[in-house]
């Protein structure tokens, strides 16, 4: 099958003139999709699909970086922003809504007693380090998984050019269920942590009451535990991760869908530690800002009037279990991760890497209508066929994939550049 991407690449070969990467993250550039052998904008999404430049439609499995969560143009949130729009969007004093959406959060998650919202992950990620660091008078922080952009986490990562050492050597990784990890960091820097920031989890689950056994470390040792919700949040369960894993942090963050695609965060916590954001400097022209607040009280209220994690759930393990059912060479291919959002994992073939492998797979997946990145990033508006659909595709292509590799031809199938990782952190 040929599909033209004459468009993007027009647009591309414009836009990286005066932007860097022409994207605005390394996740949306030509570095995750193989280059020329993909679509690099999308111009149009309704419900689970979008249409590129070129006027191909795709089944989105990246949904904005998962921060469409019901799909796009829903409805209840777009009227509310509309009607919003017909009163203002940033005002000079806060609004009502501020509050609004707070009691949302307060009555759904179980460690947030306040909250404070602000624009990105980063933003609240942040935050929490701060507030963690004015509440027990340390410095080091411990971290699992992504939080983001900013020097204290970044510094821990491969990619941490232009991040000063002094600010690197306080932040230490430690390793998902191997709460030994966490204990040898610890030991290091005896009453020296001052938080413990984790993703409670993503390609695993927890084993051996692992997130329990960091929660009895942190109050054990006067760590502020801080779960980073920030893809968990509403996906597993209403009242988060932490509702679901029965495991209640002191400080937590959110992001992402909250507001299906507008930019909205909250850090939300204990009001001992909360109330120190009187004292610390947490401050962003746009926090209030009001069409993303009328966009989460919908959202939000729509996603408990549904019941969000039970859709997610519900096509999550009609996917797990299709996948396991037809997939022709499980020594290639495996699905991992819980239900609502799964992670396709490739190994290495015989002739070819496993990069080599995912960069064929989302290239004949984009020839077919799919737009995914490695994961399943489900939104309220993907079907059980949307998962037939990618089911039997997956089917075929990992036969070719296959048949390509032990032939050591993949490599001259693909047509297009590999592509990159940002790095490993998950
Ligand atoms: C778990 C987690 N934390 C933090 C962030 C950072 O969020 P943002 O990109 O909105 O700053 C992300 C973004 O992917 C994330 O997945």
């Amino acid at each position: 099958m040929t599909i033209s991407f004459t468009e993007s690449l027009n647009w591309y070969e414009k836009t990286q003139n005066i932007i860097p990467l022409a994207s605005q993250t390394f996740s949306k550039s030509k570095m995750a999709l193989p280059f020329k052998a993909a679509p690099l904008f999308i111009k149009y999404g309704k419900g689970a699909q979008v249409i590129d430049l070129d006027n191909n439609t795709y089944t989105d499995y990246i949904n904005g970086l998962l921060c469409v969560s019901l799909g796009y143009q829903d409805q209840e949130v777009d009227d509310a922003i509309k009607a919003q729009l017909a009163s203002g969007i940033s005002f000079s004093l806060p609004h009502t809504l501020e509050a609004e959406v707070a009691e949302l959060l307060v009555d759904l998650i179980p460690c947030a007693e306040m909250v404070r919202f602000a624009k990105n992950g980063s933003d609240v990620t942040s935050a929490a380090v701060r507030l963690a660091r004015a509440y027990t008078g340390r410095e080091h922080i411990a971290v699992c998984g992504y939080h983001g952009w900013q020097d204290w986490y970044i510094g821990s990562t491969t990619r941490d050019l232009g991040v000063p050492e002094a600010t690197k050597k306080l932040t230490h990784g430690f390793t998902y269920n191997d709460i030994s990890s966490l204990e040898a960091i610890i030991e290091n820097h005896p009453d020296e942590l001052a938080a413990v920031i984790m993703e409670p989890l993503n390609l695993a689950p927890p084993e051996d009451g692992f997130l329990e056994k960091v929660r009895e470390l942190c109050s054990r040792n006067g760590i502020v535990l801080v779960f980073d919700e920030i893809i968990t949040g509403f996906r597993y369960h209403l009242g988060g991760a932490q509702s679901y894993f029965g495991v209640t942090p002191d400080l937590a963050t959110f992001g992402k869908g909250i507001a299906n695609g507008m930019p909205l965060s909250a850090i939300v916590g204990r009001k001992d530690i909360m109330q120190l954001m009187n004292e610390i400097f947490f401050s962003g022209t746009f926090g209030g800002e009001a069409l993303s607040l009328a966009a989460a009280k919908a959202t939000i209220s729509k996603m408990k009037k549904i019941n969000f994690p039970a859709h997610l759930w519900h096509i999550g393990d009609y996917l797990i279990e299709q996948f396991n059912q037809v997939n022709p060479a499980p020594e290639l291919f495996s699905i991992k991760g819980l239900a609502p959002w799964t992670f396709l994992t490739i190994n290495q073939g015989k002739t070819s890497s496993a990069n080599l492998i995912k960069s064929w797979i989302i290239q004949e997946l984009c020839k077919n209508g799919i737009l995914m990145l490695g994961t399943h990033n489900l939104s309220f508006a993907h079907q059980k066929t949307d998962i037939d659909e990618l089911v039997q595709l997956y089917r075929s292509l990992f036969t070719r994939a296959k048949e390509y590799d032990h032939s050591g031809a993949l490599a001259q199938h693909l047509d297009g550049h590999e592509v990159e990782a940002v790095f490993k952190v998950r």
